[in-house]
């Protein structure tokens, strides 16, 4: 090891702090000879280990670089001299010759509880206050799986293994983004999922599903799907010997062809087309597996324990996808240091919103995000009662806080819906997540006519 390589400063320390060990070793050996009935022997080998524990780690200090020194020194040295002092201050008070001991010590002992405690309290707060969300353990996929955990994978699919905060939390499915799941909870431009099971069997049999948007037999441009055919579905998410429609193939066609039945009310240019996503193609592209979990999830949310209402089979060898792909990627928090398409493509905000600059992004559930002349008209409006006074404020005032101003939907000669955006991006953005997305959903700008 070169000397150059090591830090004065820290070599010098190092050196100071064994023998500063050294000499609290000798105080209290001196000590123990001047007064009786201490156990010198006890004493003596605790600070004789401290002793021997701070010159080895002197010895580790010669033997690292300059920036590992830094880090080795503040997280063991430090922390020996810390207990040397405290455990040097109970001596001394255990022997009741707290006056004989030097000033420093007396300081010290007061002083390095304080700091232990602190030191221990700084190092837990960091965890609770702004650490992402621990990486949920994805559900393991196996021969001996049971409808149980099948559906809990479904259901894990949904709304994520843990908690985005608030009580919409969201799975790789992005379905909450939308959807609402329990009885009477309805926000408004998605149908409520609640009772889903039922109508799936009673849907295929509606002259509506027959007939409209497009008849049975024919083909989804967006999807590719051939509506009402079970046996012409793609070879991966077929539904063996499906020759009749039943529920299942309901509500697996509702995630492959969202626009082969639209539920009136519900969707755009008078029904015939749905805002949903095709669920199998990016950005959320859930595979064969995933959708019959969802599935199995559907068909058993409202009897728990009771599933004798799936249809669909367990994954069997044949259909479990290679060891390196995570079954369940349910990343919902953003630090901002992804790129930008990829930090918006995790919040989901283009199952909603067309986005200039990010491709595929053409929701249209929400206003096209124009905001760099969308903003400024926002906030000159009578009506507009948030507290921004500039494009980069409304924004944020609209993405943390999506109720202080609705938007006006021009072309259906009405209020966008109130409460369909998520108001829990806050909990799923760092600092400087959300900064980046501010940036730039603020320089966003119609495409010139033509
Ligand atoms: C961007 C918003 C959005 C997302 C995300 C979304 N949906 Fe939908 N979904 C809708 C809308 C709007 C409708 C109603 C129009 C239609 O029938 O397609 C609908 C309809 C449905 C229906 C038919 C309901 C019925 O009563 O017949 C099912 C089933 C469904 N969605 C399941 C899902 C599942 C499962 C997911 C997640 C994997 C999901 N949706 C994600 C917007 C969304
Ligand atoms: C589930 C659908 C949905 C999702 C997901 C969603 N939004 Fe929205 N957003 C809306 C709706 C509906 C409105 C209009 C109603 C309102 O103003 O609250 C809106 C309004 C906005 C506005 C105000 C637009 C204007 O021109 O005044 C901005 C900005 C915005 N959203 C940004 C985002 C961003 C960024 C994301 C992703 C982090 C996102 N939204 C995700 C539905 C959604």
């Amino acid at each position: 090891m070169l000397p150059e390589q090591h830090d004065i400063l820290w070599t010098f320390m190092t050196m100071a702090f064994t023998l500063f060990a050294g000499f609290a070793f000798g105080n209290v050996i001196k000590h123990c000879r001047e007064h009786e009935g201490v156990n010198t022997k006890l004493w003596g080998s605790i600070f004789g280990a401290f002793f021997l524990i701070s010159f080895w780690e002197t010895t580790i200090m010669f033997d690292l670089v300059q920036g590992d020194q830094i880090k080795f020194f503040f997280q063991y040295q430090v922390l020996t001299v810390l207990i040397i002092l405290l455990v040097w201050g109970v001596f001394f008070k255990s022997q009741n010759i707290e006056a004989q001991s030097p000033p420093l010590i007396r300081a010290f002992f007061f002083w390095s509880t304080v700091s232990v405690v602190l030191a221990g309290y700084t190092n837990w707060l960091p965890q609770q206050r702004s650490d992402p969300p621990p990486k949920p353990g994805s559900i393991e996929i196996d021969m001996n799986m049971t409808m149980e955990e099948y559906a809990e994978m479904g259901r894990v699919i949904v709304f994520g293994a843990a908690a985005a905060g608030g009580n919409k939390a969201i799975g790789k499915g992005q379905c909450p983004l939308c959807h609402t799941f329990d009885a009477g909870d309805n926000i408004g431009r998605c149908p409520n999922l609640f009772g889903v099971e039922a109508r799936s069997h009673t849907r295929i049999k509606e002259d509506r599903y027959l007939n409209e948007p497009f008849k049975v037999g024919e083909t989804d441009p967006a999807s590719g799907v051939v509506k009402g055919k079970p046996m012409e579905i793609d070879e991966a998410f077929r539904r063996e010997g499906g020759e009749e429609m039943i529920g299942e193939d309901y509500l697996r066609e509702s995630i492959l062809c969202p626009s082969c039945y639209v539920v009136k009310d519900y969707g755009n240019d008078g029904d015939t087309k749905s805002p949903m996503p095709v669920i199998v193609k990016p950005p959320i592209s859930l595979t064969p597996i995933e959708v019959n979990a969802v599935i199995a999830w559907l068909q058993s949310k409202e009897t728990p324990g009771e599933f004798a209402s799936v249809t669909v089979p367990l994954p069997t060898a044949g259909s479990l996808p290679a060891e390196e792909e995570a079954p369940v990627d349910d990343r919902i928090f953003v630090d901002g240091t992804e790129p930008i398409d990829v930090m918006i493509n995790i919040l989901g905000c283009p199952l909603c919103h067309t986005i200039p600059g990010i491709e595929g992004a053409v929701g249209e559930l929400g206003p096209k995000l124009f905001e760099k002349s969308n903003a400024p008209m926002r906030m000159k409006d009578p009506n507009y009662k948030g507290k921004a006074t500039n494009t980069k404020e409304y924004v944020r005032e609209s993405i943390l806080n999506p109720g202080a101003y609705v938007v006006f939907n021009e072309e259906a000669g009405e209020l966008f819906p109130d409460g369909l955006m998520p108001t829990t991006f806050a909990n799923q953005l760092s600092v400087n997540a959300i900064d980046k997305l501010v940036d730039f959903i603020s320089q966003t700008e119609a495409p010139p006519e033509g």
